[in-house]
């Protein structure tokens, strides 16, 4: 794979199975979504060429903003400890949110930012997720809105990383061990 040095990687999703999906997605928010405050809140880093794609497609009003957590421990595998390093800046109170998530793996950051986000006094909260490994999960949490569901696997690209690299690669790769 382009860019991938030393390692088997297999294309799982091409950029034309992510926008056609993306485009559905939207279309999806966009008809539950219509006349109500929504705010969009990606999560940094792995979302931001998801949420960018995304609300391009939306056509409704809509605000966006940004989270970034840190988990305690290794950046691949999920402590279970984690902490916001930057915070939401729109007001929320009243407001309909949707989180925007690049990939749900154990479940535990999205219980997290769920919570978090709650104490701010939203009407709602819900969650896109664009790529969801339902079989990993250890806490109970379901995506309302999920791109794609995979097996085990580490994915790379389209924003999502591995040690900080291939975020740019227009299609999502899983790396083969
Ligand atoms: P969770 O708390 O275990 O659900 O972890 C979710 C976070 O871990 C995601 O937002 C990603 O940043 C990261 N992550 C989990 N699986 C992968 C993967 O396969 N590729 C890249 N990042 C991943
Ligand atoms: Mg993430």
């Amino acid at each position: 794979m382009c860019g991938v040095k030393n390692m088997t990687t297999r294309i799982l999703y091409s950029k034309e199975d992510i926008a056609r999906r993306v485009e559905e997605l939207a279309g999806t928010i966009s008809r539950e979504y219509e006349g109500r405050d929504v705010v969009f809140v990606g999560i940094l880093k792995g979302a931001f060429i998801f949420l960018a794609d995304l609300v391009r497609t939306i056509p409704i009003p809509h605000s966006i903003d940004f989270m970034r957590v840190a988990s305690y421990g290794s950046e691949t595998i999920s402590s279970g400890k984690i902490r916001v390093t930057k915070d939401v800046e729109t007001p929320l109170e009243g407001r309909d949110i949707v989180i925007v998530e690049d990939i749900i793996d154990t479940g535990i950051t999205l219980v997290f930012l769920k919570e978090h986000l709650k104490k701010r006094n939203p009407n709602s909260v819900k969650v896109c997720a664009l790529l969801d490994k339902k079989e990993r999960r250890e806490v109970e949490i379901e995506a309302d809105y999920v791109g794609f569901t995979l097996d085990e696997g580490f994915i790379v690209g389209y924003g999502l990383d591995f040690n900080e690299r291939y975020r740019s690669l227009p299609d999502i790769y899983v790396i083969e061990t």
